[in-house]
């Protein structure tokens, strides 16, 4: 079998050994698709399907060129033209055979393969190729494409990773002008909240929302959507906790904005007396342990096995590797009842989510005397984000994790948590953490490698109230194709994804539902240049 190309590539001619059988003509009219990329496609597909549908597709090309696609190229006319292809069986089978060798066949080590279509087309007219040879190049050429495609694939993964991962220009700049404002203006120093509101600190009547970060403009965010949100925002007290070094600007951020008629405490974890070495004594081997700081900033492209790993597989392996799980912020809930011994019921947020309704009623669900009312994570329309059950977070190859747990357990969501402080202060919930926490550390992590939530998994297990999910959106900023009415109809939304909505690589489409909590008449954030392009 032979192929020949006619120098003004117009056509192509497929010849049989023994005979001389004109059966590929491409004449293209086609004004609206351009010639070359449908020479292109044809040749890939020649070799991924049947000769059948490339026979149906080519010949009706001609005069064809309403249909864009070659699906419906072959669906409109297929049939019809191939009864009229009377010699086509033979050659099918010829051609079947010869992709059938080919696609077994090792690609030897020297074959020169074309860097582009436009040279191996180059090469087909200089050269006679015979099918085979054709075929087996062509091929090459595929494979050399796809390593091309997921090499810049992973580096592409690897940038991100790291562009998710530091701290975005703007936000720097925001939290050191709020800091220096701190030093220098009373204003930012003043007491929060005035002395004669700090009783409502620990007043039981009102709703009280922890928020744990080190992020000012996510802090401000959340803030500020749950007061616009709320019908009673004189109802709210806001405890926000943020690390020695943020504490400073989080404090100018809050005293410069008021969130009255709301009632707000920014409070430093040095500033809690609890968190000693001695109570917290894992966090301390977690901070520290060499394997862990080089699992979450080491080398992460040079560990993976590209040829085994899929993207997808990669991005939620950096993900799982992000510094921010081992930062004592992010445990810090596990503490909530020493750290809020007079509160009975707070609700806890991370700082990637936006409040879009009134949450009033969030209250009021009675938790029948479990701990922790959270969004469920193993059924839901999404199926990358709500398809989470134990064994998406636990290796049961492990003796331990295989002999406690049931990997068909259903997982659960952090991010919006109501927890019943006084129902917790009755379980061991904490101290089951750190033992498996200890555990983990002792075993090299390879029980779990994602931080927080696996052991609270476990801790929390008999604990958890599923509530609606429509309560907590969760998923935005892992892909593109989030449904954008679901967004709009959850109370909260969740930017869990590393697409975070502050940093460039967010997804522009899903970013409006944050930003327009950002005050961009501010002057810090004015002069900081916050997301401006
Ligand atoms: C990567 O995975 C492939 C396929 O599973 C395997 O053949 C290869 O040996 C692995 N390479 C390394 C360095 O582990
Ligand atoms: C953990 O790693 C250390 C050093 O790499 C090794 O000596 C130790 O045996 C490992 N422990 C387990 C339980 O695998
Ligand atoms: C899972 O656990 C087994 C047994 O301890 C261990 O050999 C393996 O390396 C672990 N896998 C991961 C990914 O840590
Ligand atoms: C936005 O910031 C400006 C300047 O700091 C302030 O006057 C205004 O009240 C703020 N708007 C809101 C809604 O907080």
């Amino acid at each position: 079998m032979q192929l020949h190309f006619s120098p003004s590539m117009r056509s192509v001619t497929i010849s049989s050994s023994n005979g001389f059988v004109d059966l590929m003509k491409i004449k293209v009219a086609a004004r609206h698709i351009s010639y070359r990329t449908l020479f292109h496609t044809i040749l890939i597909l020649a070799f991924l399907l049947p000769f059948v549908f490339i026979l149906t597709a080519v010949v009706t090309l001609e005069g064809v060129n309403k249909c864009s696609s070659f699906d419906c190229l072959g669906r409109r006319f297929g049939p019809r033209i191939l009864r009229r292809v009377d010699d086509s069986e033979r050659l099918i089978r010829d051609f079947h055979k010869i992709l059938k060798e080919v696609d077994a066949a090792e690609i030897p080590n020297n074959m020169k393969v074309p860097d582009s279509f436009d040279q191996l087309v180059t090469d087909m007219k200089n050269n006679h190729y015979d099918a085979r040879a054709f075929a087996l190049t062509l091929r090459a050429m595929m494979d050399k494409f796809e390593r091309e495609i997921r090499e810049s694939k992973f580096s592409e993964l690897m940038n991100k990773h790291f562009a998710a991962s530091s701290i975005p220009k703007g936000i720097h700049c925001l939290s050191l002008r709020l800091t220096d404002e701190y030093s220098s203006n009373a204003h930012a120093r003043k007491q929060l909240p005035s002395p004669e509101l700090l009783p409502l600190l620990s007043d039981n009547s009102y709703y009280h929302y922890v928020l744990s970060t080190d992020n000012i403009l996510a802090a401000s965010v959340v803030v500020r959507s749950t007061i616009q949100s709320s019908l009673q925002p004189e109802k709210i007290v806001f405890h926000v906790i943020t690390d020695k070094k943020t504490y400073p600007g989080m404090h100018s951020w809050f005293a410069l904005n008021p969130v009255s008629p709301a009632i707000l405490e920014v409070k430093g974890i040095h500033q809690f007396d609890w968190l000693t070495r001695e109570n917290v004594p894992v966090l301390d081997a977690v901070e520290n342990h060499d394997s862990i700081r080089n699992y979450y900033h080491g080398n992460h492209i040079a560990a993976a096995n590209l040829s085994s790993t899929s993207p997808r597989t990669f991005a939620s392996k950096l993900q799982a590797r992000s510094p921010k799980y081992i930062s004592l912020l992010n445990h810090l809930r596990i503490y909530l009842p020493e750290l809020f011994p007079n509160l009975d019921k707070v609700v806890f947020f991370d700082d990637d989510i936006v409040i879009q309704q009134d949450l009033s009623s969030l209250w009021d669900i009675d938790l029948e005397g479990k701990v922790n009312g959270a969004v469920e994570t193993c059924k839901g329309e999404d199926e990358w984000v709500m398809s989470k059950h134990f064994k998406n977070y636990f290796n049961f190859s492990h003796p331990l994790i295989a002999r406690s747990l049931d990997p068909d357990e259903c997982a659960w969501a952090y991010g919006m948590n109501v927890f019943d402080l006084k129902a917790w202060r009755k379980t061991d919930i904490r101290d089951t953490y750190h033992y498996w926490l200890k555990e983990n550390l002792k075993s090299n992590l390879t029980m779990w490698k994602l931080g927080t939530l696996p052991p609270a998994l476990i801790a929390f297990r008999g604990h958890v109230y599923p509530i609606d999910p429509l309560w907590h959106m969760l998923g935005l900023g892992y892909q593109v194709n989030t449904d954008i009415e679901s967004v709009k109809k959850a109370a909260v939304i969740h930017y869990n994804g590393q697409s975070k909505p502050w940093l460039q690589i967010g997804f522009e489409h899903l970013r409006p539902f944050w930003t327009k909590h950002v005050n961009y008449s501010n002057d810090f954030i004015r002069s900081c240049h916050i997301l401006e392009s």
